[in-house]
């Protein structure tokens, strides 16, 4: 009977405990012993596991976050640190490790296969959706979610004061999130780091748009939604300019980490509870350095390595519609 791993790694992301759920139940089914390492490739460095029973799973569907902890690990970057983790595994006897995360754990799981020549499987989990190989990946939609209802909220005092709002969404360097979520608050622009051409047009674009509505309707208030880390200096940067350009009040809102958290909604527990399902279905089988992931409702397999080297668009359909109805075409 197969002995299998499983650890979260990276920014944890709604879904990840679902996730966790369809591993140790599909396991149990399977009779294979299962291994939860804690604090994602740290665990794996100092030997820090649990045996994951059934009873475990009890109530975790909804819970967002990760009972395995998470961490982003710099010594498991070394050639030392992936030999360590390589002994571990082998000391404890490991056929499958199952690494839930994004692509740094991806990059981290093809490290560890230099020194380690079990299986490894991937399963997406980010809520940042930049992962090649899967339509989207575990959080994602329950980050979506959360920045709608936060974009919901600041509208109403945006509104009362008619002001120009800034809202800055993660996505590491990503449009994912923040193009999903203005379309889906009606947002009145989107700085995206895929289109992104430089300051100065940007600002012309959001400034001439700002004006326009003026004319139109008079006082107005204006959202827009910037990704992080693409506006050279800074959100307050951003700010500083618009309110020269526009002579009116600018307020930067930053959104930060609660868009990590929360329970997760039904699609990222679905796509959590069959991407762990899926996983669990391949432990023994050839396949291996791969991640599991799904592509237009269908169970998909990508090499690890094409999970970063691969580009991944933005959704076409989401970026036509954000050029017909928000940001407009110049
Ligand atoms: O990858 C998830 C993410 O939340 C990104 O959106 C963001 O850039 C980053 O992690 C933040 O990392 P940390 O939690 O280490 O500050």
């Amino acid at each position: 009977s197969k002995r299998v791993a499983v650890l979260t790694s990276g920014g944890d992301a709604p879904g990840m405990n679902a996730c966790i759920r369809a591993i140790v139940i599909a396991c149990e089914r399977q009779g294979f012993t299962l291994f939860g390492y804690q604090h994602g490739y740290n665990g794996l460095l100092e030997q820090e596991y649990e045996i994951l029973a059934p009873q475990a799973t009890h109530n975790l569907i909804q819970q967002g976050g990760t009972v395995l902890h998470s961490a982003r690990c710099e010594p498991f970057k070394t050639d030392e640190g992936a030999k360590t983790a390589a002994t571990n595994l082998t000391k404890l006897e490991v056929d499958t490790l199952i690494v839930i995360g994004g692509d740094g754990s991806f990059r981290g799981a093809d490290h560890l296969a230099d020194f380690w020549h079990g299986q490894i499987i991937g399963i997406p989990g980010t809520i940042d959706n930049d992962v090649a190989g899967t339509d989207a990946t575990i959080g994602y939609y329950t980050a979506i979610d959360t920045v709608v209802s936060s974009i919901d909220k600041v509208r109403d005092t945006a509104d009362a004061f008619e002001r120009i709002f800034i809202v800055e969404v993660m996505g590491r360097h990503a449009g994912f999130l923040a193009l999903n979520s203005a379309l889906a608050s009606a947002a009145d622009y989107v700085i995206l780091p895929e289109t992104f051409d430089q300051c100065d047009a940007e600002l012309d674009k959001i400034t001439g748009q700002i004006e326009k509505r003026r004319q139109l309707k008079g006082a107005i208030s204006f959202i827009i939604v910037v990704a992080e880390n693409v506006w050279p200096g800074g959100l307050n940067d951003l700010a500083n300019k618009l309110v020269s350009k526009t002579q009116s009040e600018v307020r930067p809102v930053t959104l930060g980490h609660v868009q990590r958290g929360g329970s997760p909604v039904s699609q990222d527990r679905l796509l959590a509870t069959k991407l762990g399902t899926y996983a669990v279905s391949l432990v023994g089988s050839d396949t291996n350095g791969v991640m599991v992931g799904e592509l237009n409702g269908t169970p998909s397999e990508i090499p690890l390595t094409q999970t970063w080297e691969k580009n991944k668009p933005l959704n076409p359909s989401s970026m036509e519609t954000m050029l017909t109805i928000m940001n407009e075409r110049y």
